[in-house]
């Protein structure tokens, strides 16, 4: 039986065995996914045990996703501008990085929140890891604006830069976001993560327009709700994990799951 597995450290509360098991199921495929906590200081080590083993794929998280970039002798495009991946594979002997976190993104805005990405005014507020890994899927959708806004402006100049000849992008701190009326508010940074409150001017807040935290649960729930208090839509990262790994199972499988119904189920465990 084929074995995948999401690496983490920590791992064990990570969705990902979950939602492969019903993704399995849901189209027969016989496979075994479970979660393997790396040592912080030997991601590497771990990663190169489970595919000596006869590992056939693994999911990467936090914090290891720059780590399983350099790990793989290929990466696919969307990897290397992500600067991370979130996948393996063992592919005719060699290891294969890419990421899916963007394209999961994008799936969930368009498809699963009926968003339209194209034309759009989008602040996206962080310059990291998390940021950097959805402006290129993002730009491949043609918005009308992408202003990336964040703490440390160094960060977010070096992003636009690097992002400029895909699409309209700007850089600025998080502190001087432009007095405009954005569509699309993403949360980027690591503070929901890390139970800390994001400063923000009122203005950022637009009524009707759509506040998505690409963190899932309770830790959004400061951020959201105080864009809900201002009318706006508000969504978690919840159906980006599952988009995320809908594209990694279909990369690995060749099948594409029903992500519906499981994004469904999830949703009343995640509150
Ligand atoms: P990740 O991989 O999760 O993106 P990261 O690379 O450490 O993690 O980036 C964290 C992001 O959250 C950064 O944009 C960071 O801003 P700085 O670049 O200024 O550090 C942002 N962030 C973290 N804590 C923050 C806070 N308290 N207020 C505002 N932004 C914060």
């Amino acid at each position: 039986m084929d074995r995948y597995v999401v690496i983490g450290n920590p791992v064990s509360h990570s969705l990902s065995p979950a939602i492969h098991s019903r993704f399995a199921a849901q189209t027969h495929e016989d496979l075994d996914y479970g979660a393997l906590l790396a040592p912080l200081d030997d991601f590497a080590g771990a990663a190169r045990r489970f595919f000596d083993e006869g590992g056939a794929g693994a999911n990467v998280t936090l914090p290891f996703k720059i780590a399983a970039l350099g790990f793989a002798q290929h990466a696919s495009d969307r990897a290397r501008s992500a600067g991370a991946a979130n996948f393996l594979v063992r592919k005719a002997g060699r290891i294969e990085a890419d990421n899916t976190d963007g394209a999961g993104l994008v799936r969930d805005l368009a498809i699963n929140m009926g968003f339209e990405i194209g034309g759009a005014r989008i602040l996206l507020l962080g310059a990291g890891g998390a940021a950097r890994g959805v402006i290129a899927p993002l730009l491949a959708k043609s918005p009308g604006r992408l202003v990336i806004a964040n703490r440390t402006v160094e960060r977010a100049h070096e992003l636009a830069a690097r992002f400029r000849s895909l699409g309209p992008i700007e850089a600025v701190s998080l502190d001087s976001i432009p007095d405009a009326k954005f569509d699309l508010v993403l949360n980027a940074t690591s503070t929901s993560t890390r139970g800390q409150a994001l400063p923000l001017q009122p203005a950022v807040f637009a009524s009707g327009a759509l506040a998505y935290d690409m963190a899932y649960g309770a830790a959004t729930r400061n951020f959201l709700a105080r864009a809900r208090g201002h009318g706006m839509r508000t969504s978690d990262g919840l159906g980006m994990l599952v988009e995320q790994a809908a594209e990694s199972f279909e990369l690995w499988r060749g099948k594409r799951p029903e992500t519906a119904v499981v994004l469904a189920e999830l949703r009343t465990r995640i509150t």
